[in-house]
This record gives structure tokens, C-alpha cells and sequence, in this order.
């Protein structure tokens, strides 16, 4: 027995060794397995890192862009005279240091709201490339003017007033004579002449002609020498062209109110609270329209 025990000793060894190895190799095995595991796991992590960065890159990167695109954009606004644009546009001026924008006054020499074609391409030039002052809505008694023909890439958004054609003539009638609410102290053409409306039209006198009625319709058709000759066909069309392909919004005086609305809607990063504050009726009064150039900076 003694002697089997010494000759199964080896034999028993041999096999835990054999074991042993086994396992030792099994274990091994399960290790280098893990080893991949842990590598492809830090792998994977690593490419949701990258792409998390990448999202969150791209992500700033848009809503900068958005931001950009929204700060580029300029609005014009070709005020017609007597249409209510003194309100509106104060209205304009009391939301703009709110709402982060600026105002530009386009002041023509002696009110001609007609410029040379030299002058068109500066003020063209001028609008376009004035960072410093985007956004900005720049307004002045200047007719439309097609900024595509300056071969500039973004066009300005334009938007404007109409009134009832003898309405405002009227009003322009008596604002001669008797001024208005903002710049009361001012001396007016006609001071001092008390005839009415119904006795100019009665007496044929210049200021109340049918003539007068024309107006409007060269502020919406353009610069051309045609716009101005009262009564043109052509002119007439090329206005309402205009007003329905060239202009964002036109309101009208008697409907103010809705135009504000409509405009708070459509252009908020101007016009947000333009509403409340035109229902509430602190518009602010008076402020001389009197700048120098256009580039008059107000806010
Ligand atoms: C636009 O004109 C104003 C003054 O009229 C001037 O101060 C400003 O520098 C001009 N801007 C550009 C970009 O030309
Ligand atoms: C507007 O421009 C005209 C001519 O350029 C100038 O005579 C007038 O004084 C300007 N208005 C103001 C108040 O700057």
C-alpha cells in the first residue's frame, strides 16, 4: 500500500499540475478576454465623447448663425407724409433700445425723396455694410429703392403706411396751416392762411388739386423720373407691384392698430410689445425730424 501511494504521488502531481495549467490557462484566456472587453468599452466611450463634443459644437455653432442671421437684417420704412408714420414711428423709437436695435433717420436734402443715382449707391452701400448699426430700421420720406439692382446680396425688408388718398390731403392741408401735436412752436408754410379745404377746392387753389392725390404712388413705385408723372398707367402698376412683391407689410392709418399687430407677429425681434405699448397709449411725443444726413442716429 505504502509503496502504491508512492507510485500514485507522482501520478496525482502530474494531474494538479495538468489542472493547474488548465486553469492557469483558462484563467489567462479570461483575462485577455476582459483586457478586449475593457478596450473596445473605452473605445466606444471615447466616440460618445467625440461625438458629444461634436453635437454641442455644432449645436453652438447653429444657434450663432441663427443669432447672426437675426441680428443682419435691416428694415426700411419710406414714410409717406401724414399716413400716422410720426406715430409709428415713435413707437419704433420707444421699443428700440428694448428690443435692441437701432434707428436710423434717412434725411434727404431739402426732403426730396428722390436721390441721384450716385447718392442711390452710397446709401445702398452705407445700409449693407454698417455692421455697427444691424439690426436697424432706418426711415425718411425717400421713395422705394430697389436694393437688388446694387447688386447686393441681402435686401432690406421694407415696410410702409398708405391712407385714403383725400384723407390725407386734408390732413396735409391743415398740417400746413396749423402744424400738429409734436412740433407745436414750429412756423408751417402756409401760417396764417384760414381758408378750408371745401373753399381751396371751391376757389381751384394749388394746394388742395386733384394733383395732390397722386402722392403715395411714387413712394411705392420708385426712383424712376416716370413714378412722378401724375397720373401714369405704368407708374400706378409698377407701385402696386411693388407694394405686393417688394414690401413685408403696408398698413393703413385708418387700421393702425392691426398693422402693429401684424408687424409684432411677423417681425418680433423688432416689434415684441409693440401692441401693448400702442394700446396703451404712451407713445412719446415730439421729437424734432430734423437730422442732417441720412445716418442720423437716434438709439
Ligand atoms: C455710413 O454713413 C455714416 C454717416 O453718414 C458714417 O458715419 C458711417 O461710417 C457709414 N458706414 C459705412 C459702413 O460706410
Ligand atoms: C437735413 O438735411 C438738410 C440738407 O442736407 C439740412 O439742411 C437739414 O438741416 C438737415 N436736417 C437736420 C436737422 O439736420
Amino acid at each position: 500500500m505504502g509503496s502504491l501511494r508512492i507510485m500514485m504521488a507522482p501520478k496525482f502531481q502530474l494531474l494538479a499540475l495538468l489542472a493547474f495549467a488548465v486553469a492557469m490557462l483558462f484563467l489567462e484566456n479570461q483575462v485577455h478576454q476582459l483586457e478586449e472587453s475593457r478596450g473596445k468599452l473605452e473605445r466606444a466611450i471615447a466616440r460618445l465623447e467625440v461625438r458629444d463634443i461634436e453635437e454641442r459644437r455644432t449645436q453652438e455653432g447653429l444657434r450663432e448663425s441663427r443669432e447672426d442671421v437675426e441680428n443682419d437684417v435691416v428694415v426700411i420704412y419710406n414714410r409717406v407724409p401724414k399716413t400716422a408714420s410720426t406715430s409709428f414711428t415713435n413707437l419704433a423709437y420707444d421699443l428700440c433700445s428694448r428690443n435692441h436695435y437701432h434707428v436710423l433717420h434717412i434725411n434727404t436734402s431739402k426732403n426730396n425723396p428722390v436721390m441721384s443715382l450716385q447718392d442711390q449707391v452710397r446709401f445702398v452701400k452705407n445700409v449693407t455694410m454698417w455692421k455697427e448699426m444691424k439690426p436697424a430700421l432706418y426711415h425718411g420720406h425717400v421713395s422705394f429703392l430697389d436694393f437688388s439692382r446694387f447688386g447686393v446680396k441681402k435686401k432690406p425688408i421694407y415696410i410702409n403706411i398708405v391712407r385714403d388718398p383725400i384723407e390725407r390731403l386734408v390732413s396735409y392741408y391743415y398740417f400746413l396751416r396749423f402744424g400738429d401735436d409734436y412740433r407745436p412752436g414750429l412756423k408751417r408754410r402756409k401760417q396764417g392762411d384760414k381758408k378750408t379745404f371745401d373753399e381751396c377746392v371751391a376757389a381751384g387753389g394749388s394746394d388742395c388739386a386733384p394733383e395732390k392725390l397722386w402722392l403715395q404712388i411714387p413712394f411705392f413705385c420708385g426712383h424712376y423720373s416716370e413714378c412722378w408723372n401724375i397720373g401714369s398707367r405704368w407708374a400706378l402698376e409698377q407701385a402696386k407691384y411693388n407694394l405686393i412683391n417688394e414690401y413685408l407689410l403696408v398698413g393703413v392709418t385708418e387700421e393702425l392698430e392691426d398693422f402693429v399687430m401684424m408687424l409684432e407677429a411677423a417681425l418680433p425681434r423688432f416689434f415684441r410689445g409693440a401692441t401693448e405699448l400702442y394700446r396703451t397709449g404712451t407713445l412719446r411725443l415730439g421729437m424734432g425730424q430734423t437730422s442732417q444726413t441720412w445716418g442720423y442716429l437716434r438709439c
